[in-house]
């Protein structure tokens, strides 16, 4: 049921107050450079906050601008991005720079960000959450951003346990005051973050509980949407050479860790190498359970100079190596 006009501008009202003396003070938050602002949203796709920040501040600081980017190998920005996961965003972001730099005549943007959410749309790694993230904190274009804190809280507001995408996303249109539609969006997402959270909701330091009709048990909004994980088995040879350092190679960019470098995962031969142990690493949708090998090689390479993914050096530690 839609609520009055009134009752609306209250509510927008109530978190933007909310969100004015409250909200965290991230880096990110005090520049208006839309490249900046970018790079922020497309780390916080998939890293959390707290851990974002070192991030983008390094990041931000050796590619100030897009162009500064796009002259770089992708290598030096993995290398920065180590740690973070999900090296696909980086792979796309580098893309993405070359893109924006190009002149205007091969289909770029002259080293600017497009304001346009068509034109956001159209840039490698840019999706619907993250268009509307930029447009709107960048560029002030009044459009709701949908993600996993946006839908829990309007799930709770509305008393809907499995709101569809397009439900949330007219809700959150619903709920940007349009003279800050930026601040709209990170207020609503503060909430999900610091008030409204999946586990422990803090219901009694909410600005909008008057109007939640999920107050009364907000565990049971969003319904969880259960993904069991697909778990993959997989083996992997730490070679030594005589000085102790590991073989290893960049990883093709269509595999799993593409563009990192990492000890040989596939079709190795076990029969004459030595077993040292398991490692079990969880990402979003799937548990690897990687049997870890050792044995020896003619040459290896320092770890420290190539960009190595999480699980990777987990690996290289089971094996004594880093
Ligand atoms: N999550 C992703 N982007 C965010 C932002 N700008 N503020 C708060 N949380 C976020």
């Amino acid at each position: 049921m839609k609520s009055s006009k009134t009752n609306d501008d209250h509510l927008r009202k109530s978190l933007i107050d909310w969100y004015d003396a409250e909200k965290r003070d991230l880096p990110w938050r005090r520049t208006n450079d839309p490249w900046l602002i970018l790079l922020s949203e497309v780390i916080l796709q998939q890293t959390q906050v707290s851990r974002g920040i070192e991030y983008w501040v390094k990041i931000s600081n050796r590619f100030p601008t897009p162009k500064a980017l796009a002259e770089a190998d992708q290598e030096e920005l993995l290398t920065l991005w180590q740690g973070a996961g999900y090296y696909a965003r980086a792979r796309r972001l580098h893309a993405l720079a070359i893109q924006v730099s190009k002149p205007a005549s091969e289909g770029g943007f002259d080293g600017s960000i497009p304001e346009s959410i068509e034109q956001l749309l159209g840039l490698p790694g840019i999706g619907a959450y993250t268009a509307a993230a930029v447009a709107s904190i960048a560029f002030a274009l009044p459009v709701g951003v949908v993600d996993g804190n946006v839908r829990r809280v309007a799930s709770r507001q509305t008393g809907n346990p499995s709101p569809t995408h397009d439900s949330v996303s007219i809700w959150a249109n619903s709920m940007i005051i349009l003279d800050r539609p930026g601040d709209s969006n990170q207020a609503m997402m503060e909430l999900g973050a610091v008030i409204c959270k999946p586990k422990a909701p803090k219901c009694d330091l909410c600005p909008i509980s008057n109007s939640c009709k999920g107050k009364e048990n907000p565990l049971a909004y969003p319904t969880p949407i259960k993904r069991k994980k697909t778990i993959e088995n997989l083996d992997a040879a730490v070679l030594l050479d005589s000085a102790g350092w590991p073989r290893l190679s960049r990883r093709d960019p269509s595999e799993r860790f593409g563009g990192m470098w990492g000890p040989p995962m596939r079709e190795i031969m076990t029969d004459t190498l030595t077993p040292v142990g398991e490692i079990v690493h969880h990402l979003t949708h799937r548990e690897l359970r990687v049997k870890v090998w050792s044995g020896q090689c003619s040459r290896g390479i320092d770890p420290s100079t190539v960009p190595i993914s999480n699980l990777d050096r987990k690996i290289l530690e089971l094996a004594g190596v880093m």
